[in-house]
């Protein structure tokens, strides 16, 4: 449709959007390159930090690799990172290796047009940044959509330790295939960061596109723990082993259990194994892409359905 070419000059993209995908879809392949290799790291890698932007992946691939995400049915370069070594962390059996993010660039719109929509998002940023308010430069955040053209899931994470409750939506989640472990980045900031690290026992609720509303209404749990499990606005069950509180209306509950965490710069990250996973329905699962994805396939008359 014409107004898909013209509404993008005019108003900016949307950073990020919300979308309907089944679980396991691969829909856009990563692929890490690097000491002459080259690995997929589709589900082998994971946003670690936001402030620096920070990868973390179970592979070793040198000193500056680059991060390649090509859509899987055509093998179309969509975006890079450019990624420069940091540290690596070590847990009981494996070592999971962090990268800064030093540069990248998307190709989802030709130019001029690209480089004219970075210009209004970033724009937008920098006007609606509030001080003293936990705001990434617009630069980190254009990166960071890149990093998001794999669709992430959103998950809803319940903790649970004598005296404190929670649940919150996490989307800077995910495996880290070849160690069999599972990383969540949270910022250092929520109050669930000293439970988790102390209970080391979490449950993940993956959760049905339709929940989008409620999902995000339990972003505010980040700075007050919930006081009463009841007190939320769905039916909830205990998670199978840990009896952990979960939505009973999730499409798969997995229990994880905290090997590892410590801070990487904004973010605390835990690093954990899933030790039981129930798969309880089938359905659309909540993900977030980055808006110039979506721009992308509309295009292409092949977009995400909207939540
Ligand atoms: C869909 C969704 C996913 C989120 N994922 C994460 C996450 O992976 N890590 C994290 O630290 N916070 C995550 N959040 C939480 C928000 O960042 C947090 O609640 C928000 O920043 C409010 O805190 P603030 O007022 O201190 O910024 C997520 C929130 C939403 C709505």
């Amino acid at each position: 449709m014409w107004k898909d070419w013209v509404r993008p000059f005019i108003r900016p993209l949307p950073q990020w959007s919300t979308v309907a995908v089944a679980p396991g879809q691969q829909v856009v392949t990563a692929t890490l390159h690097g000491d002459g290799k080259s690995m997929d790291v589709t589900e082998d890698h994971t946003v670690a930090s936001l402030v620096p932007l920070m990868i973390a992946t179970s592979l070793d691939a040198g000193q500056r690799p680059v991060l390649q995400y090509r859509e899987s049915a055509t093998g179309k370069l969509l975006g890079v990172l450019r990624l420069t070594r940091s540290a690596s962390v070590t847990t009981e059996k494996a070592t999971i290796t962090l990268y800064y993010v030093t540069a990248g660039e998307h190709h989802c719109l030709g130019q001029p047009l690209r480089a004219w929509s970075t210009r209004l998002q970033n724009r937008v940023m920098l006007k609606n940044r509030a001080p003293h308010h936990f705001s990434p430069e617009p630069a980190a955040v254009q990166q960071l959509m890149i990093a998001y053209l794999c669709p992430r899931p959103t998950i809803l994470v319940s903790v649970a330790a004598p005296g404190h409750q929670n649940i919150f939506p996490m989307d800077l989640i995910g495996p880290l295939e070849r160690s069999g472990l599972f990383s969540l980045a949270l910022r250092s900031t929520s109050i669930s960061v000293p439970i988790m690290r102390e209970t080391r026992k979490v449950a993940l609720s993956s959760i049905p596109a339709t929940m989008k509303a409620v999902v995000y209404k339990l972003a505010e749990q980040h700075k007050h723990p919930l006081a009463d499990w009841n007190a939320l606005p769905f039916p909830v069950r205990p998670s199978r082993e840990f009896g952990i509180t979960v939505p009973a209306s999730a499409l798969r509950i997995q229990e994880l259990d905290i090997v590892h965490s410590q801070e990487v710069g904004s973010h605390t990250l835990f690093i954990g194994r899933i030790v039981s996973e129930e798969n309880l329905a089938e359905g659309t699962q909540l993900h977030h892409t980055a808006g110039f994805h979506q721009a992308y396939r509309r295009r292409k008359g092949v977009p995400f359905a909207e939540v």
